[in-house]
């Protein structure tokens, strides 16, 4: 049922692929595990390799959120979990919006299948192993959804437990992975709730545009009110700059604002804007095998190093 791709060449280098032309603070293979002052001043120590796992599990579940559409949410998971996949972890990857916009990004026809979350969280009898699906990423699996998920929202609201739907669905399979990765929707309604309620940690893109900052206090108090409501123990796990133009002054200045906002909480991992991206998605596989040596690859490596590290 995966989508049946054209001949895709590989792409031929762009000159932002190179490692020369990014700014400040970007960290590459082969550098030194040495400190480095990164693009808005701060002192950074480099993040080493993780160590190889001898065993799996149990998993830390990550939900990726920011009610603001088109910020790299679906884009950070696949990416994320592709670099965590090369690093040895055993990886799921959670496809929480009704859109499908993940399964698709992973070359899956979505709308074809017969069974996906929404049946995981709707008939009690349902098997997750069914709903499980390997992807191209070696250690990478996929729990796909589909427009039937829209469906799940509406009829979750009169359940008892409404908020913990998600978390049930997963537990039979925490112990089997290293890092679960739920990729929410671009709202802040009950499936983004179930998402908050059973994560470790929530993870926030967030574009480097004028406008970036607006609503991040409406997704603050969102995560406060799941705290202490839900989840005691959900944490931030950091705030991620996408959408960087390194050419552009604004987008510097946006991060700058991010930063003075968030402190610590920003991820030193920047991503750029560039046209690998929407790439990858018709190319239906990770930035991390599509171009594996682009300035967009080894950011989200990066990334991958300091999730790990936190
Ligand atoms: N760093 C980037 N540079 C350029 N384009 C990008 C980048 N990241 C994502 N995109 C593109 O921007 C669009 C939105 O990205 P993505 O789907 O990851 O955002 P999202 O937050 O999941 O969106 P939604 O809120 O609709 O779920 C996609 O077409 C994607 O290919
Ligand atoms: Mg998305």
């Amino acid at each position: 049922m995966d989508t049946p791709r054209p001949f895709a060449p590989r792409p031929e280098p762009l000159d932002e692929d190179r490692y020369g032309d990014d700014h400040p603070g970007d960290q590459h293979p082969g550098d030194e595990p040495d400190a480095v002052d990164d693009s808005v001043g701060r002192h950074r120590v480099m993040v080493p390799e993780p160590a190889p796992l001898t065993d799996h599990g149990p998993a830390r579940v990550i939900a990726v959120a920011n009610q603001k559409g088109g910020v790299g949410k679906t884009t950070s998971t696949i990416n994320l979990g592709a670099a965590l996949a090369e690093y040895g972890r055993r990886v799921l990857l959670v496809d929480f919006d009704p859109q499908g916009a993940l399964s698709v990004g992973l070359g899956v026809q979505a709308h074809e299948l017969e069974t996906t979350i929404y049946n995981l969280l709707m008939e009690r009898a349902a098997e997750i192993d069914e709903v499980i699906r390997p992807t191209t990423v070696e250690g990478m699996d996929l729990l796909p959804s589909n427009i039937d998920l829209s469906a799940a929202e509406v009829q979750l609201v009169t359940e008892v437990g409404r908020e913990q739907a998600l978390g049930r669905a997963i537990k039979p399979v925490l112990d089997r992975y290293d890092v679960i990765l739920i990729d929410c929707q671009p709202s802040l309604g009950l499936l983004t709730i179930n998402a908050l309620a059973c994560a470790d940690s929530i993870l926030i893109p967030l574009a480097c545009e004028f406008f970036s900052l607006r609503g991040v206090a409406l997704l603050m108090d969102t995560i406060d009110k799941v705290t202490q409501r839900l989840n005691p123990d959900l944490q931030i796990l950091g705030i991620l700059a996408t959408m960087f133009d390194p050419r552009t002054l604004h987008t510097r200045e946006v991060r700058q604002r991010v930063v003075e906002a968030f402190g610590d909480l920003v991820f030193d991992a920047v991503i750029n804007r560039t046209v690998r991206f929407p790439e990858t998605t018709v190319a239906g596989e990770p930035i991390t095998t599509w171009a594996p040596t682009s300035n967009g690859a080894e950011a989200y490596r990066m990334l991958a190093r300091e999730v790990l590290a936190r």
